[in-house]
């Protein structure tokens, strides 16, 4: 018996890894995270299986759930949205399940920042505007963030930023970026990335509050950097066609001439 940690994705049923979809097919106990997993990811469960929502249930009632499983020989999938790396919780419960011996395996997910650039069509890091992107949240009533991880201090390296869990702070999320980033920063807001009723709103620091007006809550993304409206970028080395590299040598007195793989 193994329990499956699998990253369910932002939310669409076929933004799932394969192996996610196998493993929940092949596991006749699912336990998901009904907060943030749209019903509709659960029609890759095989029919009869023991279907649990964990919205409403603590930490102790979730390992006995999983343990019970256990006791039986039922293998079990455990999903959480997006990616199981960031805000999933799993840590705790591998901890708890590395105390109890009960075996498990990792399968990552789409994370929902990932959802949201495709939603935007946008690339997050372009050639000298933005190479850094930060992955970050405000406080909440349950997590406090640590004292340096504060968002003016994101701000000051002016890395693009996904902010997470803070919707409902936008007020506080944009008096915090307006002094480092200024009032024209784009700014875009990604509501159920990937669901059927996904919806986005483009802004800047300055209007985002108002364009927004209370209408999103929840599962919305806030990304922040000048990668979000920039058309005047320059182009990568990578691909410029005079650009000396192992795949692709200028001529024969490249370095790289004769390299191959
Ligand atoms: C508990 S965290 C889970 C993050 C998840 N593990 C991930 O990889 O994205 C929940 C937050 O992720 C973001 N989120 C998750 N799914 C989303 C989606 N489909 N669209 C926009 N934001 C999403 C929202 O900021 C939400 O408040």
């Amino acid at each position: 018996m193994t329990v499956h940690f699998i990253g369910a994705g932002p939310g669409a049923p076929d933004l799932l890894t394969l192996r996610g979809r196998d493993l929940i097919a092949a596991s006749p106990v699912c336990l998901y995270a009904g907060s943030l997993i749209p019903e509709a990811i659960l029609a890759h469960c095989p029919p009869g299986a023991r279907i649990v929502n964990t919205a409403p249930m603590d930490l102790d009632a979730i390992i006995a759930e999983i343990a019970a499983a256990h006791a039986a020989g039922q293998d079990v999938a455990r999903l959480h949205s997006g990616d199981l790396s960031v805000w999933s919780a799993m840590g705790e419960q591998l901890r708890r399940l590395r105390a109890l011996g009960i075996p498990f395996t990792v399968t990552p997910g789409v994370p929902s920042f990932s959802a949201a650039a495709a939603a935007l069509e946008a690339e997050l890091t372009l050639p000298a505007l933005g190479q850094s992107l930060v992955l970050t949240r405000t406080p909440g009533r349950a997590s406090r963030m640590p004292e340096k991880e504060s968002l003016t201090n994101f701000a000051a390296t002016g890395a693009t930023l996904a902010i997470h869990l803070s919707i409902h702070n936008l007020a506080t999320v944009v008096r915090d970026l307006l002094p480092a980033y200024g009032a024209d920063c784009p700014v875009a807001v990604v509501w159920r990335a990937s669901w059927p009723d996904q919806r986005i709103v483009r802004a800047t620091l300055g209007t985002v509050e108002t364009a927004v007006a209370g209408s999103m809550e929840r599962t919305a993304l806030i990304l922040v950097g000048r990668v979000l409206a920039a058309e005047d970028f320059v182009e990568s080395s990578l691909y410029a066609p005079g650009y000396d590299r192992r795949f692709r040598p200028q001529d024969a007195r490249s370095p790289f001439a004769g390299a191959g793989e």
